[in-house]
């Protein structure tokens, strides 16, 4: 068989690792999102994501494991994913904690997941990091800096608000579907400006303000709060 009939016939494989970060529904969504698109997702979870599956979602790390095709646990470092022989899209670790971003960064991989990261690098496969953590110090900067100058792409989950999110769920959508754009995947969860978004939709005077934030569950409670605390601190100033 010719090398360019095997390359057709494989599998899109693309490795997702969920880590102790809080966030762990982007990995998780993430799992779906492949499923969806018909890509071989190959899971690998370290135990503190397993301890924040318990604290943020209703599923078991078990659960979360079963929507992946294949799942490896975190200590075989002799898995496929751990090899750079074994051919695969790229990685996107989802949500990635500080501590795996920074063991990642030294090379100095202790389990499956950092080392399927290093492989990508290694490898020149596309490394896609949701780093969650905030506020940053000069060291998480600088590890970002230099996994970005090793060819890692940092991605911190912000949301989106001209995508117009209306629930938690849009928000997850939205960033776990940039993150797959990364890849070249095409998910239907994204709304992109141009296409589903346009410009010029509301108008950016005071009064349009407030029209638009009571349209958007997700962020009008907390603005309505800092309005009301505005007008509460003008009307004290003023007696
Ligand atoms: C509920 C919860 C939320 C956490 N959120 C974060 C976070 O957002 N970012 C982070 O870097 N660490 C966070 N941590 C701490 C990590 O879980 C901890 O540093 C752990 O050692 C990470 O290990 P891992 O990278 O092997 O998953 C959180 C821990 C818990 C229990």
């Amino acid at each position: 068989m010719k090398a360019r009939e095997t390359a057709k016939n494989e599998p899109e494989r693309l490795v997702i690792g969920l880590t102790g970060a809080s966030g762990v529904v982007y990995g998780i969504r993430a799992l779906e999102a492949c499923a969806e698109l018909g890509i071989e997702s190959h899971l690998v979870m370290t135990k503190p994501a397993e301890m924040t599956i318990g604290y943020e979602t209703k599923l078991s790390p078990r659960e979360v494991a079963a929507k992946a095709d294949y799942s490896y646990a975190v200590t075989d470092i002799a898995a496929p994913i751990a090899s750079g022989s074994f051919r695969t899209k790229g990685m996107l670790v989802a949500p990635c904690s500080v501590r795996s971003m920074s063991e990642i960064a030294t090379g100095v991989t202790t389990n499956c997941l950092t080392r399927a990261a290093d492989v990508m690098l290694k490898e020149r496969r596309p490394l896609v990091l949701m780093v969650r953590e905030t506020p940053l110090h000069l060291g998480h900067l600088r590890t970002m800096a230099a996994l970005t100058e090793m060819g890692a792409i940092i991605l911190p989950p912000v949301p989106a608000f001209y995508a117009e999110p209306r629930s938690l769920s849009d928000l997850v959508d939205q960033m776990v579907g940039r993150a797959l754009d990364l890849f070249g995947y095409n998910w239907p969860g994204v709304k992109r400006w141009g296409e589903d978004l346009t410009k010029g939709r509301r108008k950016s005077s005071p009064s349009a303000r407030s029209a638009a934030t009571a349209e958007m569950p997700v962020a009008a409670p907390a603005l309505r709060r800092a309005e009301g605390a505005k007008t509460r601190r003008s009307k004290k100033i003023k007696s």
